[in-house]
C-alpha cells in the first residue's frame, strides 16, 4: 500500500535514477591521481633536486612551465606528498609549504600563507610585511631547517620582483638553515617578461611539461574512467573522441577530464547507462559554452558593455538591410553597433569610449571569438565593417545583464 502510494514521489524517483558513475568525485580535476603516467621523468628530477635538502643543503630554485592542464600542479604535490611521507618515517630538518598565488598574490600575502603551515597554532594577520618576513627567517634560521616554498601561478604574484628578491636574499641572512624556491608558471612568455635579477634568482634550474598527446590522454582517461564509472558504462570510442579532442585543444589533462566527467552527466541526465560518442560532443559544447562566458564574465566593464549591445540588437532582430533591401539579420554596420553601444553606456551612466578605441575592442574581442567581423562586400555602399556575435546572443545577453545590472 505504501509503495504503491510512493510511486510518484519525486525523491523516490532521484533514488531510482540510475548513474554511470561509481564515484563522480574521481573524474573532476580535484581530484589528485595517485600515479602520474608520462611524468617520472619530472617527477624523478624534481625529487632528485629536492634531495638535496635532506642532505642539510639548500637545493637550487627551479621555475616549471607548461600549458594549463599538462600535469605541473598534481607532479609537484605528488613529489611533495613523498617527501612528507618520508620527513613522518624518518625524520628530518626540512620542511615546505605550497602556495597558489592566484589566491595569495603579493609578497605579503605568499609570505603569511606559507607561515600559517609552519606555525600552525599562530595567526599572522595584521603583521607588518618586516615581521612575518622575519618570521619565516627565523623558522628556518632557529632550527637550521631547509624549507622549500612552492609558488604556483607564480605570475598572478604583483609584486614578484620583490618577493623573490627577499626569499633569496632570506639565504644571506640566514647562519643555518635555507630557503629554496620551485615557482610554477601556466604562462609560457612569463620568464621573458621578468627582471634580470629575478629571473637569474629563480631560474637557477627550469624545466617545461609538454603538452599531451591524444594517446597519452587516453590511457589518462582510461585510468580514471575504470576508478569513475561503473564497470562497461564508457564505451571505448567516447574515451577516444574526448581525448582526440583536448589533444587537438592544447594536450590539456585537464580539458580531457572535465569532458569525461560533463560526458558522464549528460548519459545520467538523459537515463542512458552508456557514455557514449554523443555525450561526449554533447560535452565539448557545454564545456566551450562554459569557458567562453567565464571569459565574458571577465572581460574589462567597457568591452562587456559592447558585447551587451551586440546581444541585445541581434535579440531583438535587428540587422542591416542589403541594397537590394533584403535585412540580414544578426549582422551589424560597426557604426550602427557603436550608436547601440553608446546609449547602453549612456543609460547606465558610463562614460563611452571614441569610435576609434570602439574598434579596437571590436579587433580584440574578434581575437576571442566571441564576434566574427567583414568589411562590407557588394551589395552595400562604400565599405564598411560588419559585425556578427560568435555565441549565443541571449546566452550573452542574460551573463552581461547579470554582470552589468547585476539583475
Ligand atoms: N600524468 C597525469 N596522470 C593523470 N592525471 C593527470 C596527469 N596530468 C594531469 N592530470 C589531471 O589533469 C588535471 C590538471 O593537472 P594540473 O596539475 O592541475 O595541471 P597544470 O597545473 O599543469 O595546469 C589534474 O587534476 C589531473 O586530474
Ligand atoms: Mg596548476
Amino acid at each position: 500500500m505504501i509503495q504503491q502510494q510512493l510511486f510518484d514521489n519525486i525523491f523516490q524517483k532521484q533514488l531510482e535514477k540510475t548513474s554511470v558513475f561509481t564515484d563522480r568525485n574521481i573524474i573532476t580535476p580535484h581530484y589528485t591521481p595517485k600515479s602520474l603516467p608520462f611524468r617520472d621523468r619530472q617527477i624523478d628530477e624534481i625529487s632528485q633536486l629536492l634531495s638535496t635538502s635532506l642532505q642539510g643543503a639548500k637545493p637550487n630554485n627551479l621555475f616549471i612551465y607548461g600549458k594549463v592542464g599538462t600535469g605541473k600542479t598534481v607532479t609537484v604535490n605528488n613529489v611533495l606528498v613523498q617527501l612528507q611521507e618520508f620527513i613522518v618515517h624518518n625524520g628530518s630538518k626540512v620542511d615546505f609549504a605550497y602556495v597558489n598565488c592566484r589566491n595569495h598574490n603579493t609578497k605579503y600575502k605568499a609570505i603569511t600563507k606559507a607561515l600559517a603551515k609552519f606555525y600552525p597554532q599562530e595567526d599572522f594577520i595584521g603583521y607588518s610585511s618586516a615581521f612575518v618576513y622575519e618570521k619565516l627567517l627565523a623558522y628556518a634560521g632557529g632550527q637550521d631547517k631547509q624549507l622549500i616554498l612552492v609558488l604556483d601561478e607564480v605570475d598572478k604574484v604583483k609584486d614578484l620582483d620583490e618577493l623573490i628578491y627577499a626569499l633569496t636574499r632570506a639565504n644571506d641572512e640566514l647562519e643555518q638553515g635555507g630557503i629554496a624556491l620551485i615557482g610554477i608558471s601556466n604562462n609560457l612568455f612569463f620568464k621573458d617578461k621578468l627582471d634580470a635579477r629575478t629571473k637569474s634568482a629563480l631560474l637557477e634550474r627550469e624545466m617545461v611539461f609538454p603538452p599531451y598527446n591524444a594517446s597519452e590522454l587516453k590511457a589518462i582517461l582510461e585510468e580514471r574512467v575504470k576508478l569513475a564509472f561503473k564497470p562497461n558504462s564508457v564505451k571505448d570510442s567516447a574515451i577516444n573522441l574526448a581525448s582526440a579532442l583536448a589533444a587537438q585543444e592544447s594536450g590539456d589533462a585537464r580539458a580531457a577530464v572535465m569532458l569525461m566527467l560533463r560526458a558522464g552527466e549528460e548519459a545520467d541526465r538523459n537515463l542512458i547507462n552508456e557514455v557514449t560518442d554523443h555525450h561526449v560532443s554533447t560535452a565539448k559544447s557545454r564545456v566551450e559554452e562554459e569557458v567562453t562566458l567565464n571569459m565574458v564574465e571577465t572581460l574589462p566593464r567597457q568591452q562587456q558593455i559592447v558585447i551587451y549591445a551586440l546581444s541585445l540588437m541581434t535579440v531583438q532582430g535587428h540587422g542591416y538591410d542589403k541594397l537590394n533591401g533584403v535585412r540580414e539579420k544578426g549582422v551589424f554596420f560597426s557604426g550602427d553597433a557603436y550608436r547601440e553601444y553608446e546609449r547602453i553606456a549612456k543609460s547606465m551612466s558610463e562614460q563611452s569610449v571614441s569610435s576609434r578605441w570602439f574598434r579596437e575592442y571590436v579587433n580584440e574581442l574578434e581575437t576571442y571569438g566571441i564576434l566574427v567581423t567583414t568589411a562590407s562586400g557588394k551589395g552595400v555602399r562604400g565599405t564598411t565593417t560588419l559585425i556578427k556575435l560568435g555565441f549565443d546572443a541571449r546566452k550573452l545577453q542574460k551573463v552581461l545583464e547579470k554582470e552589468l545590472m547585476g539583475v
